[in-house]
């Protein structure tokens, strides 16, 4: 989209989301995305038969969107991506990886594929619903709900690395507090974290009372709506990111990952 047409579409949402109708409009989006992928999903479906497709409201209430083919081919680009930057990392065979924020199964489902060595994965979400399903669809990964705030229900030092894609993204500034310290309780020393945060790019689309603050370096947040939601964002400078969020950890990499979002991979002091 033109950053032009994007601004606007930033611009109405945010007045939707003052006017507490976002999510009314999202349901009404939702209906059309369905109706105009029917065609192209029946495809897919048939020319895929092992492979699961969630629940078209689960998948929506995630990524936005319910084209199963972008779901397919994103998740697989996305795990390439990442498996790239855990397997330059070497990771330890039988490592034990968890996907805070894992939705239904997008990425971790093509994760083993695309790892150097046997690892064993865990996902996580907040949506009990999703996770239901990844638990009856996606072999070999164990799931686990959690809740809106820590704690996971692990012990402590459980695992060698941690991501999560685009989950601080929906976050309220007190959340990405509470759940960091939460990640480096479950991580091993040393362990690794992978985060996506929206940074520089994605701050094009703030209003300029946003940007203002987002030039500061302060995390600005975009509520209304359901923390956790995809409506509900916050927008990651980099100050705000190495001297507040990731105090407690190294960084060793921060580079652009989506077009819209930032990677930060850092290891736990
Ligand atoms: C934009 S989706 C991304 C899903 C997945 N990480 C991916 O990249 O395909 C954000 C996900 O974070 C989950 N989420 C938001 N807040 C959460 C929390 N506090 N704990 C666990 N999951 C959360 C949502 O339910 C949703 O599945």
């Amino acid at each position: 989209m033109q950053s032009r047409t994007l601004r606007a579409v930033h611009a109405i949402a945010y007045l939707l989301r003052k006017a507490r109708l976002l999510q009314f409009v999202d349901w009404i989006y939702y209906l059309k995305n369905l109706a105009y992928n029917r065609k192209n999903n029946r495809a897919f479906i048939a020319a895929h038969k092992a492979f699961a497709v969630p629940p078209a409201h689960l998948a929506f209430d995630a990524y936005g969107h319910t084209d199963w083919q972008s779901y397919f081919d994103s998740g697989a680009a996305d795990a390439k991506a990442l498996a790239d930057i855990v397997n330059r990392e070497n990771m330890a065979r039988n490592a034990r990886i968890l996907e805070w924020g894992c939705g239904p199964g997008r990425v971790i489902r093509h994760l083993k594929d695309n790892l150097k060595q046997h690892v064993e994965l865990y996902g996580t979400d907040y949506n009990a619903e999703t996770i239901r399903w990844c638990q009856h669809n996606i072999d070999g990964i164990k799931f686990f709900v959690n809740q809106t705030k820590p704690p996971f229900p692990f012990e402590s030092g459980l695992f060698d690395c941690v991501y999560a894609l685009s989950v601080f993204t929906h976050l309220s500034e007190i959340m990405h507090f509470e759940w960091i310290r939460e990640i480096r309780r479950v991580l091993k020393p040393n362990g690794l974290l992978i985060i996506t945060t929206h940074g520089d790019t994605a701050s094009n689309r703030l209003l300029s009372h946003e940007k203002q603050l987002y030039d500061l370096g302060t995390l600005v947040v975009r509520g209304d709506v359901k923390e956790g939601k995809k409506w509900y964002l916050a927008y990651h400078p980099k100050r705000f990111v190495t001297d507040d969020l990731l105090k407690g950890f190294d960084v060793v990499l921060h580079r652009q990952f989506y077009p819209t979002q930032d990677v930060w991979v850092a290891r736990a002091k």
